[in-house]
């Protein structure tokens, strides 16, 4: 699998902003931290231990789509549980939503997204790549013009204007000439004939500076942009009709907007006063042009979105204190501060409601690229809803009798692309070959505990010992109700322990003779075993009945 080695951002939330006369301009991955082959071996072992798979893979692939295997599908689950128990557990101020995916069309037509999420679009006419047209670096050179091609011996012709720009100086003009066969060969009803026995019509030259209608790899004329819808639309109901606006739904591009419509429903039911958040997690879609980076940009993925409301005069406050809520949250999980970046987007690139957003941006191995968007959106959204649904959602300060739209400050994080992050920070290469020994590398991946798929792994020393055996599954069968652990009898401990490093188990426990008190001079070992450490591979002993409660105050 390819990894590009950088590519820009583009901002759901600032999408509106971003499209026609103000793109926003690319901003290029830190090309010196980029690191293909890292990138290349996270994704093998991801596969090869069963944390991500390609979806439908027996078939080819389903492009854009990922499935998480027992592994993945545990980290994530770990990710999803902390995040949700700090900002909705553990606070008195938000409270948790799970909206459906399939969205009402008059929903996103209020919020923008009908008509308006879309990308900007080329195609390459010689090779048919489809390119970003905002994100083309302007290029100056000399064009090459050509009204058609014919072919004399069977009096084959095609009229048709194409152009090949030549950007370096001094390039051989005889490239455009074959660039340009080479694209009208393509109408040649006798394919034998070669592109190179063409005969080009009506060249002529001109020079062009900063200019973006020509691919940069290959010198050949683009397309016009056209606008590609980003949102999957489907019908709901057994005899929905194409084009009854009623029957037409969207797979949700984000999870926000259900958000901002159940506001009031939220806000009623449970009688919150301002300022008060509604937290949710769930699956959404986009067409995404050029899924890539392995989940990095999927068509499908998972949102952890918050949105904030308040009175008006707190929301600048308030968008910073969500910055370093969510930069606190990412230290917690693992995530070496060195490696997030805040960008405060200036003027002009930010949404034009919104007076202040963050990204925060990690270094992947394929480069700095956003975690996490903390958005200040003023009263826009609800605004917004208020207007095309008719329905007062103005909040009601008792104390002041005010009526108002509060505003809203969004940190909205994606979760597969969290969890990515996790696993390209965990992956470690330990080199432990001793002195003119032979090559031992110990592949690590060093989650935090909260993280870890596996929190232990529980190892008999010898599997053809019952007693052994006996007492590692009465130590699995205390734990098991607990947390996810992993009991394992094959190979020496040596390999079982390296196993487990590679998926990152914290905690091995090994069940020993002197577990069992059979060690002459060590009876008093019995009942406890011993716990090696992933990182450190220090091994210390600790009793039975104190394991559980040493083990829980460790991964929590
Ligand atoms: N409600 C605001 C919103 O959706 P966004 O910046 O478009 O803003 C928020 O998306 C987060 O969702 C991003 O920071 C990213 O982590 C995640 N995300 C967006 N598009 C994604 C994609 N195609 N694949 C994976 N994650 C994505």
């Amino acid at each position: 699998m390819g990894f590009q080695k950088n590519f820009p951002l583009r901002h759901f939330s600032c999408f509106l902003a971003a499209r026609g006369k103000n793109p926003r301009p690319k901003t290029m991955a830190n090309k010196d931290q980029t690191d293909t082959n890292r990138m290349e071996k996270i994704v093998s072992l991801c596969k090869r231990k069963g944390f991500i798979f390609q979806s439908a893979e027996i078939y080819g692939g389903l492009n854009g789509c990922w499935d998480y295997g027992p592994l993945g599908a545990e980290v994530k689950r770990n990710l999803k549980d902390l995040w949700w128990r700090k900002n909705v557990l553990e606070r008195d101020d938000i409270l948790g939503l799970d909206g459906s995916i399939l969205t009402h069309q008059a929903v996103l037509s209020a919020s923008g997204h009908v008509g308006g999420f879309s990308d900007p679009m080329c195609d390459c006419l010689l090779t048919k790549a489809r390119l970003r047209a905002d994100q083309i670096e302007p290029q100056s050179g000399i064009a090459y013009h050509f009204t058609g091609a014919s072919h004399e011996e069977s009096g084959w012709s095609v009229d048709r204007a194409y152009s090949v720009l030549l950007n370096q100086p001094n390039q051989d003009e005889n490239k455009a000439r074959k660039t340009a066969r080479e694209f009208y060969a393509q109408f040649l009803t006798d394919k034998q004939i070669p592109a190179k026995r063409l005969i080009l019509v009506g060249e002529s030259t001109s020079e062009e500076k900063e200019v973006t209608h020509y691919n940069p790899e290959n010198g050949s004329l683009l397309t016009e942009p056209r606008d590609f819808e980003l949102m999957f639309k489907t019908q709901m109901g057994a005899s929905a009709d194409d084009n009854d606006p009623n029957a037409t739904a969207y797979l949700r591009p984000e999870t926000a907007q259900s958000i901002f419509v159940q506001y009031k429903n939220v806000m009623d039911s449970n009688r919150v006063k301002l300022p008060f958040g509604i937290a949710q997690i769930g699956k959404a879609f986009r067409n995404e042009i050029n899924p890539r980076n392995f989940t990095f940009r999927s068509r499908e993925f998972e949102q952890m979105e918050i949105e904030y409301f308040c009175r008006p005069e707190d929301g600048l406050r308030l968008t910073d204190e969500w910055l370093a809520n969510r930069l606190a949250f990412y230290d917690e999980i693992g995530l070496k501060k060195e490696k997030l970046h805040v960008l405060d987007i200036p003027d002009g690139e930010r949404a034009h409601y919104s007076q202040k957003t963050y990204d925060i941006e990690y270094d992947f191995p394929f480069g700095q690229q956003e975690l996490e968007g903390v958005a200040y959106r003023g009263d826009y959204d609800l605004g917004k809803h208020k207007e095309h649904s008719g329905k007062p959602l103005e909040y009601f300060d008792e104390q002041t009798k005010e009526r108002f739209i509060p505003h809203v400050v969004e940190p909205s994080a994606g979760c597969d692309r969290t969890i990515l992050a996790l696993i390209c920070e965990a992956f470690d290469e330990e080199d432990l070959t001793k002195e003119g020994g032979k090559q031992d590398i110990r592949t690590v991946m060093r989650f935090k505990p909260t993280i870890a798929p596996i929190k232990a792994a529980i190892l008999p020393l010898l599997k053809n010992k019952p007693e052994l055996v006996e007492k590692a599954r009465e130590v699995k069968n205390l734990l098991q109700p607990f947390m996810n652990v992993f009991y394992d009898e094959t190979a020496a401990i040596g390999r079982r322990y390296r196993r487990q490093d590679e998926v990152g188990t914290p905690f091995c426990i090994a069940i020993d003779f002197e577990t069992m008190g059979l060690e002459e001079g060590k009876e008093d070992l019995k009942d406890t075993v011993t716990i090696r450490h992933r990182d450190s591979m220090k091994q210390e002993r600790v009793a039975i009945s104190e394991l559980l409660p040493w083990l829980l105050e460790r991964i929590h």
